[in-house]
């Protein structure tokens, strides 16, 4: 990772999107909102927001309809504001929340048709942050690792981010061993560093660097979001399973690729099928590859 942030290009205006229905989570500020405008403008016919303030929601769904760009482009567009707190299920925030809402929607785009040029795709958003995990640093694998990761004894304010990023990252890539469905595409990206205000909830230790880092190099946040319109909507089937920085595949955090991370990776993935099985019976009824 450089200091200067590569420039990510616009994405190709000619690139048309109606027909498709677009899930957003956290899509009412930040690069979220700034995605779904985005992805309008590029006649994304259906837009759900999952967000966990229905006030905020239909806020951000007002501010869409009215940007003149999506209203001279795509007038017809359908925004739906749904209420989802990721929060709800008490756990590894930033990770086990959003598996299981991953696991549980892929009976239904398996079901729906690819066109010529996408598949249906999931796209988290991580981080390379991952890099900063300090799994390496434990002493042995845990024998419950979503169990070590949710002690509040053990939280630590600095590594929590990264390690549940390295999460994010290992799931995918096992999602892109594991899903024996080829129609459908789960991807991971970072955004970069972005002017968001994804710090202001912080201590304000790590508050003071963070917004020193992000006044000095930050990509703008229409910037930023273009990199979640590519990896959900222009990358395809190549991105499956594959981490995304800058506009392209990129290699895991090094432990990932350890003997060590592989067997971390592996024993993440069942735990992680087993707690989401506990929750919802239909995590269940989903078939794997070994
Ligand atoms: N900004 C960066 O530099 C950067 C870099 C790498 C990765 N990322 C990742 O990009 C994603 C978006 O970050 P951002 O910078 O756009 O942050 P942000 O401006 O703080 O926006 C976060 C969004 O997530 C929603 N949210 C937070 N907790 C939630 C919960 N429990 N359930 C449902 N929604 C929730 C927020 O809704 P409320 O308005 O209700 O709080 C808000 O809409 C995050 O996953 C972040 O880790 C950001």
């Amino acid at each position: 990772m450089g200091w200067y942030q590569t420039a990510i290009p616009p994405t190709a205006p000619q690139t048309d999107l109606s027909g498709q229905t677009i899930v957003i989570t956290g899509a009412n500020t930040g690069l979220g909102f700034e995605a779904a405008l985005q992805l309008l403008r590029l006649r994304a016919s259906n837009l759900v927001l999952g967000v966990r303030s229905i006030r905020r929601g239909e806020d951000a769904r007002l501010r869409l309809l009215a940007d003149a760009e999506v209203r001279s482009v795509n007038p017809a567009a359908v925004i739906k504001v749904l209420q989802l707190d990721l929060i709800d299920y008490d756990s590894v925030v930033n990770y086990l929340s959003n598996a299981l809402l991953t696991l549980l929607l892929l009976p239904h785009l398996s079901s729906t048709p690819a066109t010529p040029i996408h598949k249906p795709t999931i796209t988290w958003v991580g981080s390379m942050a991952q890099g900063f995990n300090s799994l390496a640093k434990l002493p042995e694998i845990p024998p419950s690792i979503l169990a070590r990761f949710s002690d509040p004894r053990k939280y630590s304010a600095l590594t929590q981010y990264p390690n549940s990023k390295m999460f994010v990252a290992m799931f995918v890539r096992a999602l892109g061993q594991h899903l024996p469905d080829s129609n459908v595409v789960v991807n991971n990206l970072c955004p970069g560093t972005v002017d968001t205000a994804a710090d202001d909830k912080l201590p304000f230790y790590l508050r003071i660097p963070m917004n020193l880092n992000r006044r000095l190099r930050a990509r703008t946040v229409e910037e930023g979001a273009r990199t979640l319109v590519f990896a959900s909507s222009v990358a395809g089937g190549e991105t499956h399973g594959k981490y995304i920085a800058n506009n392209e595949i990129s290699q895991l955090a090094a432990y990932a690729d350890t003997a060590n991370g592989r067997l971390f990776s592996e024993q993440l993935w069942r735990e992680t099928l087993q707690e989401c099985a506990s929750v919802d019976n239909r995590v269940k009824t989903l078939k794997w590859r070994d």
